[in-house]
Formats: C-alpha cells, structure tokens, sequence
C-alpha cells in the first residue's frame, strides 16, 4: 500500500484529483468507480476545476458508483444519484449515458444487484477505484460483518451508519435502512484502488483498517491484500500511526 500524508483536506483532495487526472490523461477510456460521503467532495471540486480550466477531458470515460441507497429517489437530494450530478457528473463532459449507480428505486434487490454487478464486468471492470472510509470500517456500504461479501448486494445499514449520515437528512427517522452496495469483492477486482481519509475522528479506523488484523469485522482491512492501493491522508487521519 502507498500512503501520502498530506497537511489537510485541501491538500489531501488536491493529491487525490491529481492520481484521478493521471488516471484520465493516461487511459482517456478508463472505467472510474467513484463513492460518495463528504470526505471526496473536495476532490471532485478539483477536477471539476481542471476541467473548466481545460486541462482535463472526461469524454471518453465512463463510471459506476459504489452504492446507492434503496427507496430513496432519484430527485431526493440525498440520493446518491444527485449527489454525483451536484459534485460532479453535472459539471464535466462524462457523455451522457455513461455514468452508472446502483438504481435505488428498484424495488427488486436481487436482480438489481445482478444486473449491476454483470454491468461493472461488461464494461471490462473498474480501472481506478476511489473509496472513502466509514467511520466503522465500511467501505461502500459493506457493514462489518462475519464475512466479506463477494458481489453487489443489499445490505440493511447499521445503527453506526445511520447516526454518521443523519446529520444529511432532516432527522435519522427519514435515513433509509437499506442500500445497494458493491461488494468487497466487485471492489478488490478493481485494478486500482484510491482511498481517501481526513480527520482525527477516523485516525482509529486507519490504525485498525490498514495496520491491524484482516478481519470483516472492519471490511477496508481487505485492502492490505490488494496489489494496488494508494491511501491519501491527512496528518489527523493518520495521527494514530
Ligand atoms: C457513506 C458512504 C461511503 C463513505 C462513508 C464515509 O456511508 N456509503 O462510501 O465512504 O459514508 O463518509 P464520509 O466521507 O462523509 O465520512
């Protein structure tokens, strides 16, 4: 695993866009897989910036989101469908068609699942992976668990998740339960993968993820066996190292 240590956030999402750009110019037809939360938002100002500015071209790109969650949607603002289209999907030339989440509105969770896992492998899989990291270890929604789940799956969220993403919608009532996610192994199949981490509130998590055991119970731990990881983190992330 590589890790940058970075001053801040700022700089943090700086060296993130900057592996993403590299990623783009270098293969203008990769596949990206892109996550949601707070912590990538400053990397996608980024490439947004360097795309107004000229310096970056998404028209050959394609990408699939790591998860979504079920019953909220589309319009919601929470949805993760509009999530992407605010930070990013709105403001870049990714042509129109080719960007790809889990659809929550489906109300059939395994044969939306199936369909988009047999998508991910249609497309010839994930070039470049980013992932941020769950304060309970989760990567995607894949919630510690007493196993890693291999493909794109619904998981029902834990009571940790919810309390984390509350603070997005009105009260934790109106969060949704339930999410279609990627699964550790749809995500481990990526031929890279980015990680991005800021904040003392998660220096634990870094220690126990990435220096300790691999176990499901803190599901990220699985990235210590993937041949190509980069983690980009702040100094407060990593304080605990
Ligand atoms: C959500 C997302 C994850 C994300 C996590 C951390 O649960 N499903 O993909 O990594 O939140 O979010 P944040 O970056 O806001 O801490």
């Amino acid at each position: 695993m590589k890790i940058y240590k970075t001053k801040n956030y700022e700089e943090m999402s700086r060296k993130a866009a900057h592996i993403i750009s590299a990623q783009v110019t270098l293969k203008p037809d990769s596949v990206l897989g892109l996550a949601t939360g707070s912590t990538p938002i400053g990397t996608y100002e980024n490439l947004v910036k360097w795309y107004e500015d000229g310096d970056l071209d998404f028209s050959g790109i394609t990408t699939v989101n790591l998860d979504e969650y079920k019953g909220l949607p589309r319009d919601n603002d929470q949805s993760y469908y509009y999530f992407m289209h605010h930070h990013l999907f709105d403001h870049v030339n990714i042509p129109d068609g080719r960007t790809h989440l889990p659809d929550g509105t489906k109300e059939d969770s395994d044969q939306e699942c199936r369909q988009y896992e047999e998508l991910i492998q249609s497309l010839g899989g994930v070039d470049l992976q980013l992932l941020g990291l769950g304060h309970n270890g989760h990567i995607g929604f894949n919630e510690p668990d007493d196993i890693f789940p291999d493909d794109t799956h619904c998981v029902n969220l834990q009571e940790r998740t919810i309390e984390a993403n509350k603070r997005f919608f009105a009260s934790a009532d109106e969060v949704p339960r339930q999410a279609y996610t990627m699964g550790i192994g749809t995500i481990m199949r990526a031929k890279k993968i980015l990680i991005v981490v800021s904040g003392a509130d998660k220096a634990d998590t870094v220690k126990e993820a990435f220096f300790g055991p691999i176990t499901p119970k803190v599901p990220a731990s699985i990235l210590q066996l993937h041949p190509d990881v980069t983690l980009v983190a702040d100094e407060a992330a990593l304080s605990k190292i």
